[in-house]
Protein backbone atom coordinates (compact mmCIF):
# COMPACT_ATOMS: atom_id res chain seq x y z
CA UNK A 1 0.00 0.00 0.00
CA UNK A 2 1.05 3.53 -1.09
CA UNK A 3 1.87 6.00 1.68
CA UNK A 4 2.73 9.55 2.66
CA UNK A 5 6.34 9.73 4.37
CA UNK A 6 7.00 12.92 5.92
CA UNK A 7 10.22 13.31 6.94
CA UNK A 8 12.92 15.84 8.35
CA UNK A 9 16.76 16.10 7.39
CA UNK A 10 19.02 17.30 10.18
CA UNK A 11 21.92 17.14 8.27
CA UNK A 12 24.25 18.56 11.29
CA UNK A 13 27.89 19.27 11.22
CA UNK A 14 31.13 18.04 9.37
CA UNK A 15 30.35 15.01 7.19
CA UNK A 16 26.94 15.10 8.27
CA UNK A 17 25.64 17.02 4.85
CA UNK A 18 27.77 14.47 2.77
CA UNK A 19 26.46 11.19 4.24
CA UNK A 20 22.78 12.37 4.64
CA UNK A 21 22.31 13.05 0.88
CA UNK A 22 23.22 9.72 -0.11
CA UNK A 23 20.68 8.21 2.75
CA UNK A 24 18.34 10.54 1.61
CA UNK A 25 18.67 10.02 -2.45
CA UNK A 26 18.36 6.28 -1.25
CA UNK A 27 15.13 6.83 0.52
CA UNK A 28 13.82 8.73 -2.94
CA UNK A 29 14.53 5.85 -4.77
CA UNK A 30 13.13 3.59 -2.30
CA UNK A 31 9.69 5.27 -2.60
CA UNK A 32 9.96 5.59 -5.66
CA UNK A 33 10.21 2.00 -6.37
CA UNK A 34 7.38 1.29 -3.62
CA UNK A 35 5.17 3.95 -4.85
CA UNK A 36 5.26 6.11 -1.77
CA UNK A 37 5.26 9.79 -1.87
CA UNK A 38 8.49 11.66 0.14
CA UNK A 39 8.07 15.04 1.51
CA UNK A 40 11.07 16.31 3.33
CA UNK A 41 12.27 19.38 4.89
CA UNK A 42 15.49 20.46 6.07
CA UNK A 43 16.32 21.62 10.02
CA UNK A 44 19.39 23.00 11.06
CA UNK A 45 21.36 21.60 14.09
CA UNK A 46 24.67 21.32 15.87
CA UNK A 47 27.57 23.53 15.52
CA UNK A 48 26.15 25.02 12.40
CA UNK A 49 22.71 26.05 13.78
CA UNK A 50 24.83 27.96 16.74
CA UNK A 51 26.79 29.59 13.89
CA UNK A 52 23.68 30.34 12.33
CA UNK A 53 21.33 31.43 14.99
CA UNK A 54 23.08 31.11 18.31
CA UNK A 55 21.46 27.47 19.40
CA UNK A 56 22.52 24.22 18.36
CA UNK A 57 18.60 22.90 18.43
CA UNK A 58 16.28 25.93 17.93
CA UNK A 59 13.08 26.04 18.02
CA UNK A 60 11.73 25.94 14.74
CA UNK A 61 13.88 22.60 14.35
CA UNK A 62 12.33 21.25 17.24
CA UNK A 63 8.62 22.16 15.72
CA UNK A 64 9.91 20.81 12.07
CA UNK A 65 11.01 17.51 14.14
CA UNK A 66 7.07 17.36 15.80
CA UNK A 67 5.25 18.01 12.68
CA UNK A 68 7.28 15.04 10.85
CA UNK A 69 6.91 11.41 11.14
CA UNK A 70 10.58 10.71 11.53
CA UNK A 71 13.61 12.18 11.60
CA UNK A 72 16.72 11.44 9.80
CA UNK A 73 19.75 12.85 11.10
CA UNK A 74 23.60 13.06 10.46
CA UNK A 75 26.26 14.27 12.55
CA UNK A 76 26.80 16.94 14.80
CA UNK A 77 30.36 18.02 16.76
CA UNK A 78 32.53 20.47 15.51
CA UNK A 79 36.38 20.37 16.48
CA UNK A 80 36.34 24.30 17.69
CA UNK A 81 34.21 23.17 20.62
CA UNK A 82 36.48 19.39 21.70
CA UNK A 83 38.57 21.69 23.17
CA UNK A 84 37.28 24.73 24.63
CA UNK A 85 35.86 23.79 28.11
CA UNK A 86 34.64 26.90 28.90
CA UNK A 87 32.60 27.05 25.94
CA UNK A 88 28.82 28.22 27.07
CA UNK A 89 27.13 26.44 24.09
CA UNK A 90 28.07 23.36 22.73
CA UNK A 91 26.82 21.20 19.62
CA UNK A 92 25.77 18.19 21.91
CA UNK A 93 23.77 20.40 23.61
CA UNK A 94 21.62 20.28 20.79
CA UNK A 95 21.83 16.65 20.17
CA UNK A 96 20.65 16.07 24.13
CA UNK A 97 17.80 18.22 23.64
CA UNK A 98 16.49 16.79 20.77
CA UNK A 99 16.48 13.56 22.69
CA UNK A 100 14.87 15.16 25.84
CA UNK A 101 12.26 17.15 23.89
CA UNK A 102 11.48 14.02 21.56
CA UNK A 103 11.05 12.18 24.68
CA UNK A 104 13.27 9.64 22.95
CA UNK A 105 14.41 7.35 26.07
CA UNK A 106 15.44 4.40 23.87
CA UNK A 107 18.02 4.00 21.59
CA UNK A 108 18.88 1.34 19.97
CA UNK A 109 22.08 -0.12 17.64
CA UNK A 110 21.78 -3.18 16.64
CA UNK A 111 25.48 -4.82 16.15
CA UNK A 112 25.58 -7.42 13.12
CA UNK A 113 28.57 -8.48 11.46
CA UNK A 114 29.31 -8.26 7.16
CA UNK A 115 30.61 -11.34 5.98
CA UNK A 116 33.50 -8.98 3.17
CA UNK A 117 33.84 -6.71 6.68
CA UNK A 118 35.34 -9.56 9.34
CA UNK A 119 38.84 -9.49 8.35
CA UNK A 120 38.88 -5.83 9.11
CA UNK A 121 37.61 -5.95 13.06
CA UNK A 122 40.22 -6.48 15.37
CA UNK A 123 39.22 -9.48 16.97
CA UNK A 124 39.99 -12.99 15.49
CA UNK A 125 37.19 -14.12 12.79
CA UNK A 126 35.80 -16.99 14.81
CA UNK A 127 35.10 -14.95 17.49
CA UNK A 128 33.14 -12.02 15.62
CA UNK A 129 31.38 -14.37 12.52
CA UNK A 130 27.75 -14.66 13.24
CA UNK A 131 27.75 -11.82 15.93
CA UNK A 132 24.26 -10.62 16.42
CA UNK A 133 22.77 -8.22 19.23
CA UNK A 134 21.13 -5.09 19.99
CA UNK A 135 22.15 -2.42 22.14
CA UNK A 136 19.29 -0.63 23.96
CA UNK A 137 20.77 2.32 25.36
CA UNK A 138 18.87 4.40 27.71
CA UNK A 139 18.68 7.96 26.08
CA UNK A 140 17.05 10.29 27.92
CA UNK A 141 18.21 9.79 31.88
CA UNK A 142 20.99 9.35 34.33
CA UNK A 143 23.85 11.10 33.97
CA UNK A 144 23.71 12.95 30.88
CA UNK A 145 20.62 14.74 32.40
CA UNK A 146 20.80 14.36 36.06
CA UNK A 147 20.91 17.56 38.11
CA UNK A 148 22.84 19.12 39.79
CA UNK A 149 25.66 19.23 37.51
CA UNK A 150 28.55 21.85 37.56
CA UNK A 151 31.10 23.18 39.64
CA UNK A 152 31.72 24.71 43.29
CA UNK A 153 32.22 28.16 43.71
CA UNK A 154 36.30 28.02 43.45
CA UNK A 155 36.07 25.62 40.16
CA UNK A 156 37.74 22.83 41.81
CA UNK A 157 35.23 20.23 42.36
CA UNK A 158 32.62 19.16 39.50
CA UNK A 159 29.59 16.87 39.82
CA UNK A 160 27.59 14.67 37.71
CA UNK A 161 24.48 12.94 39.49
CA UNK A 162 23.17 10.13 38.01
CA UNK A 163 19.29 9.57 38.36
CA UNK A 164 16.90 7.17 37.28
CA UNK A 165 13.46 6.49 38.38
CA UNK A 166 11.31 3.76 38.53
CA UNK A 167 9.14 4.41 35.38
CA UNK A 168 12.52 5.35 33.10
CA UNK A 169 13.61 1.93 34.02
CA UNK A 170 10.50 -0.20 33.77
CA UNK A 171 9.37 1.22 30.31
CA UNK A 172 12.59 0.82 28.63
CA UNK A 173 13.05 -2.84 30.10
CA UNK A 174 9.45 -3.91 28.89
CA UNK A 175 11.20 -2.48 25.64
CA UNK A 176 14.01 -5.19 25.76
CA UNK A 177 11.52 -7.79 26.55
CA UNK A 178 9.44 -7.37 23.18
CA UNK A 179 12.38 -7.10 21.43
CA UNK A 180 13.87 -10.31 22.69
CA UNK A 181 10.82 -12.18 22.32
CA UNK A 182 11.47 -11.40 18.53
CA UNK A 183 14.77 -12.05 18.49
CA UNK A 184 16.85 -14.97 20.87
CA UNK A 185 15.18 -14.69 23.78
CA UNK A 186 18.12 -13.81 25.89
CA UNK A 187 18.13 -10.16 27.80
CA UNK A 188 21.27 -8.94 29.38
CA UNK A 189 20.98 -6.12 31.81
CA UNK A 190 23.67 -4.54 32.02
CA UNK A 191 24.71 -2.50 35.33
CA UNK A 192 26.86 -1.39 37.98
CA UNK A 193 24.68 -2.47 40.90
CA UNK A 194 27.45 -3.86 43.42
CA UNK A 195 28.49 0.28 43.39
CA UNK A 196 25.87 2.38 42.46
CA UNK A 197 22.62 2.99 43.88
CA UNK A 198 20.77 3.59 40.77
CA UNK A 199 22.52 0.65 39.31
CA UNK A 200 20.57 -1.30 42.01
CA UNK A 201 17.23 0.52 41.09
CA UNK A 202 18.01 -1.08 37.34
CA UNK A 203 18.10 -4.84 39.02
CA UNK A 204 15.21 -4.67 41.55
CA UNK A 205 12.92 -3.46 38.55
CA UNK A 206 14.31 -6.04 36.38
CA UNK A 207 13.74 -8.88 38.27
CA UNK A 208 10.11 -7.56 39.46
CA UNK A 209 9.46 -7.54 35.85
CA UNK A 210 11.04 -10.40 34.58
CA UNK A 211 8.58 -13.11 35.84
CA UNK A 212 6.17 -11.20 33.43
CA UNK A 213 8.40 -12.75 30.19
CA UNK A 214 8.45 -16.35 31.37
CA UNK A 215 9.81 -17.58 27.95
CA UNK A 216 12.63 -15.11 27.93
CA UNK A 217 16.19 -15.55 29.59
CA UNK A 218 17.51 -12.55 31.88
CA UNK A 219 21.18 -12.00 32.55
CA UNK A 220 22.72 -9.61 34.59
CA UNK A 221 26.19 -8.46 34.28
CA UNK A 222 28.39 -5.76 35.88
CA UNK A 223 29.29 -2.60 33.35
CA UNK A 224 33.20 -3.81 33.43
CA UNK A 225 32.54 -7.75 33.01
CA UNK A 226 30.64 -6.40 30.15
CA UNK A 227 33.16 -4.45 28.26
CA UNK A 228 35.22 -7.47 28.27
CA UNK A 229 32.91 -9.84 27.26
CA UNK A 230 31.87 -8.01 24.15
CA UNK A 231 35.50 -8.68 22.90
CA UNK A 232 35.68 -12.07 24.53
CA UNK A 233 32.46 -13.51 23.27
CA UNK A 234 30.31 -11.14 21.53
CA UNK A 235 28.03 -14.23 20.48
CA UNK A 236 26.99 -14.47 23.78
CA UNK A 237 24.85 -11.35 23.80
CA UNK A 238 21.16 -11.22 22.01
CA UNK A 239 19.88 -7.90 23.74
CA UNK A 240 21.90 -5.62 25.88
CA UNK A 241 19.85 -3.36 27.57
CA UNK A 242 22.04 -0.41 29.53
CA UNK A 243 21.70 3.50 31.13
CA UNK A 244 22.73 6.43 29.64
CA UNK A 245 26.34 6.41 29.86
CA UNK A 246 27.44 3.01 29.84
CA UNK A 247 25.48 2.39 26.44
CA UNK A 248 27.29 5.19 24.86
CA UNK A 249 30.51 3.24 25.92
CA UNK A 250 29.49 0.24 25.32
CA UNK A 251 28.39 0.63 21.98
CA UNK A 252 31.27 2.46 20.49
CA UNK A 253 33.29 -0.83 21.45
CA UNK A 254 30.41 -2.72 19.97
CA UNK A 255 30.44 -1.01 16.81
CA UNK A 256 33.93 -2.05 16.44
CA UNK A 257 34.29 -5.54 16.05
CA UNK A 258 32.20 -5.73 13.14
CA UNK A 259 35.11 -4.07 10.99
CA UNK A 260 34.21 -0.26 10.90
CA UNK A 261 32.47 2.61 13.11
CA UNK A 262 31.25 3.66 9.80
CA UNK A 263 28.69 0.39 9.28
CA UNK A 264 26.03 0.71 12.39
CA UNK A 265 23.33 2.57 12.00
CA UNK A 266 20.69 3.64 15.12
CA UNK A 267 17.05 4.56 16.08
CA UNK A 268 16.21 6.44 18.61
CA UNK A 269 12.97 6.05 19.67
CA UNK A 270 9.95 6.78 22.77
CA UNK A 271 7.07 9.59 22.81
CA UNK A 272 7.29 11.57 19.73
CA UNK A 273 8.69 11.75 16.62
CA UNK A 274 11.76 9.15 16.30
CA UNK A 275 15.40 10.00 15.03
CA UNK A 276 17.36 8.00 12.94
CA UNK A 277 21.15 8.35 12.66
CA UNK A 278 24.52 6.57 12.23
CA UNK A 279 26.19 6.07 15.41
CA UNK A 280 29.27 7.63 14.42
CA UNK A 281 30.22 11.40 15.01
CA UNK A 282 30.66 14.13 12.30
CA UNK A 283 34.40 13.11 11.33
CA UNK A 284 35.59 16.55 10.78
CA UNK A 285 39.16 15.90 9.00
CA UNK A 286 36.86 13.97 6.19
CA UNK A 287 34.48 17.25 5.80
CA UNK A 288 34.00 18.58 2.03
CA UNK A 289 36.79 15.59 0.59
CA UNK A 290 33.65 13.02 -0.45
CA UNK A 291 35.38 9.94 1.54
CA UNK A 292 33.38 9.45 4.05
CA UNK A 293 31.52 6.36 4.63
CA UNK A 294 27.77 6.72 4.14
CA UNK A 295 26.86 3.08 4.73
CA UNK A 296 26.01 3.85 8.54
CA UNK A 297 23.22 6.56 7.29
CA UNK A 298 21.95 4.63 4.66
CA UNK A 299 21.30 2.02 6.87
CA UNK A 300 19.80 4.41 9.80
CA UNK A 301 17.31 4.95 6.55
CA UNK A 302 16.38 1.30 6.57
CA UNK A 303 15.93 1.37 10.42
CA UNK A 304 13.18 4.60 9.77
CA UNK A 305 11.53 2.56 6.97
CA UNK A 306 10.92 -0.28 9.77
CA UNK A 307 10.59 1.21 12.32
CA UNK A 308 8.77 4.40 11.90
CA UNK A 309 7.27 3.24 9.08
CA UNK A 310 6.52 -0.59 9.52
CA UNK A 311 7.51 -1.22 5.53
CA UNK A 312 9.72 -4.38 5.79
CA UNK A 313 10.57 -4.82 2.66
CA UNK A 314 11.56 -1.19 1.95
CA UNK A 315 14.40 -1.83 4.70
CA UNK A 316 15.00 -5.53 3.18
CA UNK A 317 15.88 -3.80 -0.39
CA UNK A 318 17.87 -1.09 1.27
CA UNK A 319 20.34 -3.97 3.34
CA UNK A 320 20.27 -5.82 0.50
CA UNK A 321 20.98 -2.93 -1.50
CA UNK A 322 24.32 -2.01 0.69
CA UNK A 323 25.80 -5.54 0.94
CA UNK A 324 25.77 -6.07 -2.69
CA UNK A 325 27.63 -2.27 -2.99
CA UNK A 326 30.26 -4.39 -0.68
CA UNK A 327 29.93 -7.59 -2.33
CA UNK A 328 31.19 -5.88 -5.40
CA UNK A 329 33.81 -3.67 -3.47
CA UNK A 330 32.02 -0.24 -4.09
CA UNK A 331 32.92 1.13 -0.57
CA UNK A 332 35.01 4.33 0.81
CA UNK A 333 38.78 4.21 1.86
CA UNK A 334 37.71 2.77 5.57
CA UNK A 335 36.84 -0.32 4.43
CA UNK A 336 38.41 -0.81 1.06
CA UNK A 337 41.21 -3.05 1.35
CA UNK A 338 42.89 -4.31 -1.68
CA UNK A 339 40.14 -2.89 -3.61
CA UNK A 340 40.12 0.63 -5.12
CA UNK A 341 38.63 3.18 -2.85
CA UNK A 342 34.89 5.13 -4.33
CA UNK A 343 33.84 8.11 -3.18
CA UNK A 344 30.94 9.07 -0.69
CA UNK A 345 28.89 9.48 -3.88
CA UNK A 346 30.25 6.93 -5.95
CA UNK A 347 28.94 4.56 -2.88
CA UNK A 348 25.58 6.49 -2.61
CA UNK A 349 25.16 5.94 -5.77
CA UNK A 350 25.83 2.63 -6.76
CA UNK A 351 23.19 1.89 -4.23
CA UNK A 352 20.52 3.82 -5.48
CA UNK A 353 21.07 2.60 -9.11
CA UNK A 354 20.89 -0.98 -7.65
CA UNK A 355 17.52 -0.21 -5.90
CA UNK A 356 16.72 1.13 -9.33
CA UNK A 357 17.54 -1.68 -11.14
CA UNK A 358 15.51 -3.94 -8.68
CA UNK A 359 12.11 -5.30 -10.78
C1 LIG B 1 26.39 9.27 20.75
C2 LIG B 1 27.33 10.43 20.90
C3 LIG B 1 26.68 11.49 21.78
C4 LIG B 1 26.39 10.85 23.13
C5 LIG B 1 27.49 12.77 21.96
C6 LIG B 1 27.80 13.41 20.63
C7 LIG B 1 26.82 13.73 22.88
O1 LIG B 1 28.54 9.99 21.42
O2 LIG B 1 25.28 9.44 20.19
O3 LIG B 1 26.73 8.17 21.17
O4 LIG B 1 27.28 10.73 23.96
O5 LIG B 1 25.27 10.44 23.33
MG1 LIG C 1 28.68 7.89 21.67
Amino acid sequence: MSKKLNIAVLAGDGIGPEIVKQALDVTKAVCEKFGHTLSYEEGITGACAIDAVGDPYPAATHELCMRSDAVLFGAIGDPKYDNNPSAKVRPEQGLLRMRKQLGLYANIRPVTTFPSLIHKSPLRADLVEGADFMCIRELTGGMYFGRPQGRSEDGNTAYDTCVYTREEVERIMHLAYKYAGQRRKKVTMVDKANVLASSRLWRQVTQEIAPQYPDIETEYMFVDNAAMRIIQWPKSFDVLVTENLFGDILTDEASVITGSLGMLPSASIGIHTSVFEPIHGSYPQAAGKNIANPLATILSAALMFEYAFTMMEEGALIREAVAASMDAGVVTEDIASGNKAHSTTEVGEWIVNYIRSKA
